[in-house]
């Protein structure tokens, strides 16, 4: 093959911890020889044990693994106590808000802040270990300072992404049987202020009976509506708490958070995960994918409402001692120079961001990182989606001015943290390429029987051995989970975990991810199932059916297409119609679930069992040929129908 390779800057690597394929290849194959041991290394030597673990994996209720069965620890002493007598006057959380407002918040007044806040939580609410809390919180420190209260005293926290609607936020509180929801007033974004606690209310006027109390941040103090009795202010009560809080002795496998994402069927998924496996595979990431070091600043752009913002903005930094930034804002305000003007401001050393955010900063201004002084960067991380190669090279030769390391992660909401990725010190790179899953990592490309996958062919891909961080279960759910992750390909007789993605390994062994085998599109990076918005779009009187593919989109990666039958033929016209379905869709899902086109159709091609054929439907959306048999269409015939309407928009 004729790609270009990019090898490590020679400078950088010397000093990163692992820092040539030698050194991977030695701990991949130690793990692959003695899989148990190699874990066990690392987490006697990163985790604080309260008290021993008994057996480092236990497959003994296979897919349920266990790790480290029965060893007790706590993931906010992980992130802030063992911590404090070495980097107590160290900035811990970095915060710029919208406006530019900086603030930096010590690891030891991280502990005060979060001690205060699990003492509230506690003493206020009677908040107890195993308790569900559901966080709709913006990007500001005191979602991070919740995070963890709850991570102390054991509660199990369920980050709504802020972004989601009040039917959204409502269903996964009552998933989730929450007792407590915390929120904010509302933040700032693009100089403006925005409102969250207005959905809370609506949420809550709709159900989710579990909620005995709603906490709120005041941080934009716009007017809010106040419930007497069930709401309650974080900063009227929080001063009065003591900043002492002893934190929960946890077992390992005890649930640390719950995180819904979608599936390609039905309802979210509240994908739960643990304590010691995942903190541990965390802060081994943070080590040798972002290579942090003494002194770094470390910025990952995500929003805490995703995995991204859970493992990599809060946990995993922390758990590593580093100072880890948190932004409220968007990289594009007041314009496309924001976020190189907070590298050069704040010396960041490692960038961390999606492919569709790269796509715009590059887009609305090429040459806007020339203006600042990047020099300070030293690894440039993408996650989300496959990167294509302009963006990659730009990404490359502008922000990191050739010298710095790009890191493709790939990694799911159910994997807790990076599982194909290269490492900045060793890995030699060609663009769009995840390259190699990380040590310990059993990362193969598969048929559905177990064999390998040709290399040049895609395959599915599956993670053969369990990791620490893997997904534990579906909250409440079981029997979905193992549908889910375990049913579709077995390994020499025994389900392995598939993620959900195709994938493919050229000759020198790089995996490219070729992107979703099951009916999920990735909007901006952000997984959203086709049945999902179908199920909402059928909320619209006249519309009959509806079936939803993901179509290429410049900026977000993949956008969202619907065809739509109507009940009545030629009862309303496109642009209505696309009108009604987006107020449904904002209200059912929020505003990321909108389509970005619509076409009226007579019908949807399906089989004659009546099963909707959208593999025809996502050529005709990409105006890609129909390569496949349409004659055993119950009316083959609508085929073209749907090409013509496509074609003339
Ligand atoms: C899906 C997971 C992982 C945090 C953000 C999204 C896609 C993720 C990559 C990558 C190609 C990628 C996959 C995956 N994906 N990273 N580097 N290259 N595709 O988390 O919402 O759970 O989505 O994102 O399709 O299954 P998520």
């Amino acid at each position: 093959m004729s790609e270009e390779i990019y090898y490590p800057n020679p400078e950088f690597a010397k000093d990163a911890r692992i820092n040539s394929m030698e050194q991977y290849w030695e701990l991949q194959n130690s793990a692959k020889e003695d899989y148990e041991g190699f874990w066990k290394g690392y987490a006697d030597e990163k985790i604080e044990w309260l008290e021993p673990y008994d057996k480092v994996l236990d497959e003994s209720d296979a897919p349920f693994y266990k790790w480290f069965t029965n060893g007790k620890m706590n993931v906010s002493n992980q992130c802030i106590d063992r911590h404090l007598a070495t980097r107590g006057e160290q900035t811990a959380i970095l915060f710029e808000g919208d406006k530019g407002d900086v603030e930096h918040i010590t690891y030891n007044q991280l502990s005060q802040r979060v001690n205060k806040m699990a003492n509230l939580l506690k003493n206020e609410f009677g908040i107890k270990k195993g308790d569900r809390v559901v966080l709709y919180m913006p990007m500001i420190p005191e979602a991070a300072y919740a995070m963890l209260a709850c991570a102390r005293i054991g509660a199990i926290h369920s980050i709504v992404f802020g972004g989601f609607s009040a039917e959204a936020l409502k269903d996964r509180i009552e998933d989730a049987g929450a007792k407590l929801v915390i929120t904010a007033d509302g933040a700032y974004r693009k100089g403006k202020p925005y409102m969250l606690k207005p959905v809370v209310d609506e949420a809550l006027g709709q159900g989710g009976e579990s909620i005995e109390a709603v906490l709120v941040v005041k941080r934009n103090n716009e007017a809010i509506e106040w419930v007497e009795g069930r709401d309650h202010s974080y900063n009227d009560l929080i001063d009065a708490q003591s900043d002492e809080c002893p934190f929960e002795p946890m077992d390992s496998e005890d649930p640390l958070f719950l995180l819904y994402t979608s599936g390609s069927t039905g309802k979210p998924k509240g994908v739960q995960h643990s304590q010691a496996g995942y903190i541990l595979w965390a802060q081994m990431t943070m080590e040798w994918v972002f290579d942090v070091r003494e002194g770094d600043v470390y910025w990952c752009t995500a929003d805490i409402g995703w995995i991204t913002g859970h493992t990599y903005i809060v946990y995993g930094p922390l758990a590593a001692g580093t100072t880890t930034v948190m932004f409220e804002g968007v990289p594009t305000y007041p314009d496309a120079g924001r976020a190189w003007s907070m590298v050069e401001k704040h010396k960041i050393t490692q960038f961390y961001t999606a492919p569709t955010a790269m796509r715009l900063l590059h887009k609305m201004g090429q040459d806007e990182p020339k203006k600042y002084d990047l020099s300070t960067l030293r690894v440039l991380g993408t996650v989300g989606e496959p990167i294509d190669p302009a963006a990659w090279k730009w990404y490359y030769e502008v922000v990191g001015g050739s010298k710095a390391s790009i890191v493709d992660t790939y990694w799911q909401t159910e994997t807790g943290g990076h599982m194909i990725s290269p490492l900045p010190g060793a890995t030699p790179i060609k663009p769009g390429y995840a390259t190699f899953p990380l040590p310990g990592i059993m990362a193969e490309i598969l048929e559905a029987d177990g064999t390998p996958t040709p290399v040049g062919e895609k395959g599915l891909m599956c993670i053969t051995r369990p990791w620490p961080s893997m997904i534990r279960t579906i909250w409440g759910d079981p029997e979905r989970f193992v549908k889910s992750y375990f049913g579709d390909v077995k390994k020499d007789g025994k389900p392995v975990y598939f993620t959900g993605d195709g994938a493919m390994m050229d000759e020198d062994g790089y995996i490219k991810i070729t992107g979703r085998t099951d009916d999920v599109i990735n909007v901006s990076g952000h997984r959203i199932g086709t049945a999902e918005i179908e199920d909402a779009i059928k909320k619209v009187d006249a519309v009959a059916v509806s079936a939803v593919v993901g179509k290429p989109h410049d900026i977000k990666g993949e956008g969202i297409f619907a065809y739509i039958v109507l009940k009545e033929a030629g009862s309303a016209d496109t642009e209505t119609i696309k009108a009604e379905i987006n107020a449904v869709l904002k209200q059912e899902i929020g505003a990321i679930a909108l389509c970005d086109q619509i076409a009226i159709v007579p019908d949807v091609p399906k089989t004659r069992s009546g099963k909707i054929m959208r593999r025809i439907l996502r050529a005709i959306a990409k105006g890609e040929p129909i390569t496949q048999d349409t004659s055993t269409l119950e009316d083959p015939s609508i085929v073209p129908a749907i090409e013509k309407i496509v074609q003339e928009g």
